[in-house]
């Protein structure tokens, strides 16, 4: 079986639905942009007729979003088009579809290893599922991988929260950090002009959303490609108009450079009432040797002074973090000012990852000096100890306060009780009749590294 690669021109037409009745599963791996664009693709599915179902083996198409980012990413998406292989056999007329970023980068490995996929499709043209569906359906299965995108794609989207919502602001990056495969599958920076953003905020704001997360790969970059009428809209000035927009309570965004992070953001942030304190800053190592050897272009001492700036301007911050143990040449010493800097930092919480070699990406040439597994495991392992503590020692120092939660739904853990963030992101369980998207007055009385326990106040 061969796939086509499709070369006519992307039309994106409006059109009767010609799915009605057929039921569609969506599996989505990976960061939040994904799970935005697959919202999106379930807004153009549902546009189509289609109707969800949870379970992939029963839906007459399955969408797979896929991510790269890591290894671990790869061997799930292969696991998963196995489980579907055996369901497909069993029920010929199903579909699969397979998009996102491992699509865009191994188009032909996923042709060699799972040929009974329909369609595959890269980053760039999500939004063009359905022409692609049509296609396969009538010629068998395609391929469509387009190399760039020209402007941020902009579809009807599905969302799963009534109350929260993700707003792409760019997409792409144009950083070149030796250990990330991003730029190369999300290509180079493009800014959403500012007025469409506040826009789509504002509608959402008028159906019924009180918080909004601003995306992008890189988002102190936002506004850099974009001059209009002699102006660029940068994104301290774009946090105050979302800022502005009433209706929306709670701003948060994701994710910033430590080295593009500056006093201007930090003081939009603390200006706007709306943008929550709350920051994801990731750190990935607090080696000033693997940091140059990452192309961060900051060092410790630098990213410490970018915490302190945060902290003196925005009362409250609670700090997030990326970290990735065993980037090659890593050594014991190196792996200790990451502990160092942990503890100077103080976050609340951390990502941490252990380093995965992405092939095409500079880092992943250094074989040489790739580290012994039960080493990084080791590190993996102490690194989450010391982050476990802090989280801990911040989240007990919270008991006794009141905190304002958003309400999401009922608790995972305790079907009891709900289960609420605050303003700074931090989880906490409640006993509450307030509904999901509905703020509440928690007093926190219990914490853990992760979450916190509250009383309704
Ligand atoms: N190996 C391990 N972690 C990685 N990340 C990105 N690329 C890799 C890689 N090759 C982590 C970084 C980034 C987060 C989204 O994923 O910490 O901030
Ligand atoms: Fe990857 Fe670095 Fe760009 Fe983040 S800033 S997406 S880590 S290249």
């Amino acid at each position: 079986m061969s796939l086509i690669q499709l070369d006519e021109p992307r039309v994106r037409e409006r059109r009767r639905p010609t799915r009605s009745g057929r039921t569609y599963a969506i599996r989505t791996f990976g960061c939040q942009m994904n799970v935005h664009d697959s919202e999106g693709i379930a807004g153009l599915l549902e546009a189509d007729g289609m109707k969800r179902i949870a379970e992939p083996e029963n839906a007459d198409l399955v969408v797979l979003n896929t991510c790269c980012i890591r290894e671990n990413a790869d061997q799930k998406l292969y696991g998963t088009l196995g489980m579907l292989k055996k369901a497909k056999d069993q029920r010929p007329g199903m579909l699969i579809a397979v998009g996102g970023c491992l699509a865009q980068k191994d188009e032909d490995i996923i042709q060699e290893r799972a040929p009974w996929v329909d369609v595959v499709f890269g980053t760039h043209n999500f939004d063009r599922v359905v022409s692609l569906l049509d296609y396969a359906e009538e010629w068998g299965p395609v391929m469509e991988i387009l190399e760039e995108s020209t402007e941020v794609a902009v579809v009807p989207v599905k969302r799963d929260v009534a109350h929260s919502a993700w707003v792409t602001i760019m997409i792409g990056c144009n950083n070149a950090c030796t250990f990330c495969i991003v730029p190369a599958v999300r290509g180079g920076e493009i800014s959403r002009r500012p007025g469409d953003i506040v826009r789509e905020v504002e509608s959402l704001s008028a159906d019924g959303v009180v918080e909004v997360t601003l995306l992008g790969q890189n988002v102190n970059s936002y506004g850099r490609d974009l001059e209009l009428n002699g102006h660029k809209t940068l994104f301290a000035e774009l946090l105050r108009q979302v800022g502005a927009v009433e209706g929306i309570e709670r701003i948060r965004y994701t994710s910033p450079h430590p080295k593009d992070f500056r006093e201007d953001v930090a003081v939009a942030m603390a200006e706007t009432p709306a943008v929550c304190e709350q920051l994801h800053l990731p750190l990935q190592s607090g080696s000033d040797r693997i940091l140059a050897a990452m192309h961060r272009g900051y060092n410790a001492e630098r990213f410490l002074a970018k915490v302190e700036l945060a902290r003196r301007l925005i009362p409250n911050l609670a700090l997030s973090t990326d970290i990735i143990v065993g980037f090659p040449g890593e050594t014991e010493e190196d792996f200790q000012h990451t502990l160092d800097v942990v503890e100077q930092a103080r976050f609340d919480s951390a990502f941490t990852f252990i380093y995965s070699p992405r092939p095409g990406t500079a880092a992943a040439e250094l074989v040489d000096d790739f580290i012994d597994k039960d080493v990084v495991h080791d590190r993996y392992q102490r690194l989450g100890e010391l982050q476990h503590s802090i989280g801990l020692e911040t989240n007990r120092a919270l008991i006794g306060q009141t905190v304002e939660l958003l309400i999401d739904g009922p608790s995972k853990k305790d079907p009891e009780r709900k289960s609420g963030r605050t303003r700074t992101n931090k989880l906490v369980h409640l006993k509450t009749e307030q509904p999901a998207g509905s703020f509440a007055d928690a007093r926190l009385v219990e914490a853990t590294p992760y979450f916190l326990l509250g009383e309704p106040a």
